[in-house]
């Protein structure tokens, strides 16, 4: 496999070892082999099939050793905090006793456990002593599934956005230095490298497993990335001194044409919004409005709304070109990551599948940010992630982003052709999306026949679609009933179809997933936002010595490739 390589390569680390081993994770179950893994979109019902391939999981991970135990986490710039809860647990190691709970995404799951503190290892980074949460339950969803035991967070550590380092603060003082990030503790440790991490989340083709990509802390990836990065745009933390990676989108194009935006946060100026960028949620989520905006214009792309789901199913083969606008450039976004595959949907006993919206929509998903950019989006950039620089005084510069463009649209629409249908060749074919509209909204339906049938018959049916096994039969639901029906519940969306339409169409079984189980990792954080600045590290006031560069090219990119250099506008 590439895979291996990369990783091997990755590994390899410079003199400085300033980098770190990256790996992009699906959920357990998935195999190369398969194309429909991985970033699905399932229509299956909640069966044993649906809770391991729970879809859009690809989450970014990197291996860390806490207390001497190797924990696979996501790398989550969405949070800042630390914390595992690996199978076999810690062993015995330092527990402070301090409960904590962390909370992310609406607020509805998260995990929780106390405060440790013990050696940590991450690639060549060795820090004494680093606080963690050793959690002892998880409401994330598809993180154990998928064999990811924790999160590594990578945001800001001030006292708002780091709850661990508010608490260790509060009970050892100020000097306790181990409550503070990973990515601080690290920080400190080279006074002399500069304060950010870059990364680079490599899509090689359209559904593969794992892939490579690159993580690397005060230094880029390449020599060449340098200039290319100085050219990019200074995007600054937006608001200031807040607690998250969040800076304003100046606009989006869909095919060149304008959409408008409109924050409904307080301080955003008009017509722009604030984006939160998140390594940690595999897709993206924008208020429903804006969603709708851009699919809209998506040729044959159709809305599928049913009471909370709201999703777009468009054509498998769109090469609509959606840009992002950030400091007046431009970031093309791939057309392959505008959509994901569902599961096989069968109908007249033939299986079929299609592709669904990977840029969610759901309003009063966070009141301090407007939309949240994950892989979805992060997949076309390089991105750097600057915590501030060392000014002569020794004070630290306000935290920005920079992102250099990776995705060539017109190499992009090329690529849509020959990825996906060498993808969509080892799969049932696509229905298309008016059709399965049809068939979901019952307008292609033939007429019912009004309640004829027999009591003992079943006179509406909804079957969970489970990619071969057995099919659970549900009770029908008694009373008035149009050809269809949806019930919406935590599981999805259930949808029955009358008897007359199954005899003519055959059994379909549609759960949407709900947006619950496509999340972002975005720590909730309680207490005033976006007021305290980040404090100023003793620095060194001598300043801080260039980056250091690897002069080789570790990307072993395959086929897919034609991410090898960022592309500049
Ligand atoms: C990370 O840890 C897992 C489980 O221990 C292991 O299978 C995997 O190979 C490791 N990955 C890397 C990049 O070391
Ligand atoms: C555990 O960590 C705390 C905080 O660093 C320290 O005060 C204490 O001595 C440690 N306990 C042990 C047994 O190492
Ligand atoms: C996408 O596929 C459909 C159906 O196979 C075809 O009619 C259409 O031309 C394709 N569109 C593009 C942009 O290739
Ligand atoms: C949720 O969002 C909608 C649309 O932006 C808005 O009209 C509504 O007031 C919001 N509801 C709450 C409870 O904030």
């Amino acid at each position: 496999m590439k895979f291996s390589a990369l990783c091997l390569a990755l590994l390899a680390t410079t003199a400085h070892g300033l980098r770190v081993p990256l790996q992009r994770r699906a959920p357990r179950g998935a195999s190369m082999r398969s194309p429909r893994s991985g970033r699905r979109y399932s229509f299956g019902g909640s069966t044993d099939k649906e809770a391991i391939g729970n879809s859009n999981d690809l989450r970014y991970t990197t291996n860390v050793t806490v207390n001497g135990v190797e924990v696979t986490v996501v790398l989550d710039t969405g949070s800042t905090d630390l914390w595992v809860i690996p199978p076999g647990g810690l062993g015995s190691f330092n527990d402070t006793g301090i409960a904590i709970e962390l909370l992310y995404g609406d607020g509805s799951y998260g995990a929780k456990g106390t405060i440790g503190v013990s050696p940590f290892l991450w690639g060549t980074y060795s820090i004494e002593k680093q606080a963690f949460m050793n959690a002892v339950e998880s409401t994330i969803g598809n993180l154990q599934e998928s064999a990811i035991y924790g999160v590594l967070g990578l945001s800001f550590d001030h006292a708002l956005a780091s709850p661990i380092n508010a608490h260790v603060q509060q009970v050892y003082g100020e000097d306790a230095t181990w409550g503070r990030s990973v990515l601080r503790n690290i920080f400190e440790q080279h006074p002399t490298e500069p304060n950010f991490i870059a990364m680079d989340l490599t899509r090689t083709g359209d559904l593969e497993d794992t892939a490579g990509g690159s993580f690397t802390i005060g230094e880029y990836e390449q020599e060449d990335y340098a200039q290319a990065v100085e050219g990019a745009p200074v995007l600054p933390q937006f608001p200031v001194g807040g607690n998250r990676w969040t800076v304003l989108l100046d606009g989006i194009y869909v095919d060149q044409v304008p959409i408008e935006l409109k924050s409904a946060v307080s301080d955003v100026p008009g017509g722009k919004v604030q984006a939160l960028l998140d390594t940690g949620d595999p897709t993206a989520i924008v208020p429903v409005a804006l969603m709708d905006a851009i699919y809209s214009k998506v040729p044959g792309a159709i809305q599928y709304t049913d009471g909370t789901a709201h999703i777009w199913i468009l054509p498998c083969n769109t090469t609509t070109n959606v840009e992002l606008v950030f400091g007046g450039v431009r970031y093309p976004i791939h057309p392959l990551d505008l959509s994901t595959f569902s599961d096989p949907i069968s109908i007249n006993g033939q299986d079929m599948i299609t592709c669904v919206s990977t840029i969610n929509g759901a309003d009063n998903w966070s009141t301090d940010f407007d939309i949240s950019l994950g892989d979805t989006f992060l997949r076309n950039v390089y991105s750097v992630f600057d915590f501030g620089d060392s000014n002569p005084d020794g004070s630290t510069g306000e935290p920005y982003v920079r992102l250099l463009a990776q995705t060539d649209p017109l190499k992009a629409k090329q690529q849509v052709i020959t990825i996906r249908s060498a993808t969509m060749a080892n799969m049932p074919p696509e229905i298309d999306p008016a059709t399965l509209i049809g068939y979901l909204t019952g307008s292609s339906a033939a007429p019912s026949t009004p309640s004829s049938t027999t009591p003992d018959s079943p006179d509406s049916i909804a079957v969970a679609e489970s990619g071969g096994s057995d099919s659970a039969a549900v009770p029908a639901p008694t009373g008035d009933h149009k050809a269809f029906s949806a019930d919406i519940n935590a599981n999805g969306v259930n949808i029955a179809i009358d008897e007359s339409t199954l005899k003519k169409y055959g059994l379909i079984a549609i759960a949407l997933l709900g947006l619950n189980s496509i999340i972002g990792i975005v720590l909730i954080v309680l207490g005033v936002l976006g007021c305290v600045r980040r404090g100023s590290p003793k620095k060194s006031a001598s300043g801080r010595n260039a980056p250091v560069y690897v002069p080789v090219k570790t990307h072993g990119h395959d086929e897919y490739g034609g991410y090898q250099k960022p592309y500049s506008q």
